[in-house]
């Protein structure tokens, strides 16, 4: 699949299950006083249009937890290699956020705008608390003031595609992330 264009795997399809689990773990821990007084209904799951599709499936399911919903947005931009894309206007109805516990779900944080413009939406709507958890995080990220409480990889400065994310909408199927070779868009 992909002859070529792959350059390295970077997770692979076992270390992506297991992250998501650990990271369910996590979660489930610090959200228990939910569960203990039958308050589940007020986690909110929100995924960010389409990279996190995957990642918000798998881990939605690794969750001991039943969120009331699971709404989508999509992000003003995403970003490229060398040129920007916009993805269009239309946003996906989101579940009234006030007095809930809203968890981002994201499948990679690079600039961390993408955030910026979500927390900021998300937080006009008087969350009760509001957190994140990315599947990748890349150096960048780290230098912006975005708060993400979980994180399951720290990756190098590179485009990479797979298990939900793409370069032009392709990869996306990929079950590991790998390194898109640069040859592709060059
Ligand atoms: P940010 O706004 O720079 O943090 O970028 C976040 C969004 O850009 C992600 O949700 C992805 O949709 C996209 N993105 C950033 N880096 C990559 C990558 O390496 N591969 C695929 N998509 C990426
Ligand atoms: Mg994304």
């Amino acid at each position: 699949m992909y002859d070529g264009d792959i350059s390295s795997v970077l997770v692979t399809e076992e270390q992506v299950r297991e992250k998501t689990a650990e990271l369910a773990q996590q979660v489930a821990g610090d959200y228990a006083d939910l569960v203990r007084d039958g308050r589940e209904s007020d986690l909110v799951l929100i995924g960010v249009l389409k990279g996190a599709v995957m990642f918000m499936t798998d881990f939605a399911r690794a969750l001991p937890i039943r969120p009331s919903s699971s709404s989508w947005r999509s992000a003003p931009t995403a970003r490229r290699p060398r040129r920007r894309v916009s993805c269009g206007s239309s946003r996906t109805s989101t579940a009234t956020s006030a007095g809930r516990h809203v968890l981002i779900v994201e499948d990679i944080i690079d600039s961390g705008l993408t955030l910026n413009w979500l927390l900021g939406n998300l937080q006009t709507r008087s969350p009760a608390s509001l957190e994140v958890v990315t599947l990748l995080r890349k150096p960048d990220a780290v230098k912006v003031d975005v708060p993400v409480r979980y994180v399951g990889f720290d990756i190098p400065n590179e485009f990479v595609v797979g298990y939900g994310l793409d370069y032009a909408e392709r990869y996306r199927d990929l079950p590991y992330i790998g390194t898109l070779d640069p040859s592709v868009y060059a």
